[in-house]
């Protein structure tokens, strides 16, 4: 049984078609990568699984429970494209209060805390208020409040914009590791060399799902030797 299906899943706003008979199936322990172009449709598409936008047509269920039933919140863990964080609050703080929304005991919280911060190589600032943090590190505080009370489904929204390319790359072992382990992660990136650790990728133009597959897959269909270049190709064909 997939985590998470969508059947036919629409989103338009007015006249335009931001999603577009989406059809998604994706497996426990799967890390599967959303990519496409600037307003193809990838935030849009993962607002409506966290269930935080209504589908104008066509569902997505997540543990077999409709989106927009959201009974799967304790869950699931959601860091927004747009960094959501109390600005005025130091980085402990923050992570307090995601931790006690979702129901963390204080001997948890502090385990996690240090679990996280080890994970963003970020103790220094633990109590630095937010606002006195360069943009990347506030990044990397906004993806540990989404990881805080260990949920199965990650929801990422291009979290490792503005970080620099060691802790990316420090980022994705903790993804794969996270994988291992179960938990499903939907992420969306717009770095190819990022695209090349998903266990599937999901490319999306214009609202649709041009094309599906493990990386070598889409490597394989267009015959070239990156993903870029892969990419690249299913645009021209799109345009031809
Ligand atoms: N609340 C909204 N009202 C009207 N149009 C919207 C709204 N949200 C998104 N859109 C439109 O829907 C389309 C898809 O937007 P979306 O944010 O999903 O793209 P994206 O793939 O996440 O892009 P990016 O890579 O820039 O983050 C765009 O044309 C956008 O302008
Ligand atoms: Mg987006």
């Amino acid at each position: 049984m997939p985590i998470i299906q969508t059947k036919n899943l629409s989103k338009h706003f007015g006249t335009v078609k931001a999603v577009n008979n989406l059809n998604l199936t994706i497996q426990e322990g799967e890390i599967y990568g959303l990519l496409g172009p600037n307003g193809c449709g990838k935030t849009t598409t993962i607002k409506m699984l966290c269930g935080l936008l209504k589908p104008t047509s066509g569902s997505a269920t997540v543990f077999e429970f409709d989106s927009m039933s959201r009974k799967f919140q304790q869950d699931i863990g959601y860091m927004p494209q747009e960094t959501a964080l109390y600005p005025d609050l130091t980085v402990h703080d923050n992570l307090t209060i995601f931790g006690k929304i979702f129901g963390l005991s204080n001997s948890e919280l502090a385990r996690n805390e240090k679990e996280l911060l080890d994970f963003i190589n970020l103790h220094e600032k633990r109590d630095v208020p937010i606002t006195d943090l360069s943009g990347g590190m506030r990044h990397r505080v906004s993806l540990i409040c989404s990881m805080i009370h260990k949920p199965k489904i990650l929801f990422l929204d291009e979290p490792t914009v503005g970080v620099d390319p060691e802790l990316r790359l420090n980022f994705w072992k903790n993804f794969n590791e996270l994988g291992k382990t179960g938990t499903t992660i939907i992420i969306t990136t717009h770095y190819m060399d990022e695209a090349s650790h998903c266990t599937k990728i999901g490319l999306m133009r214009s609202g649709d799902l041009i094309t599906e597959g493990t990386p070598a897959d889409i490597l394989a269909k267009t015959n070239t030797r990156s993903l870029e270049d892969a990419f690249l190709a299913f645009t021209a064909r799109e345009v031809a």
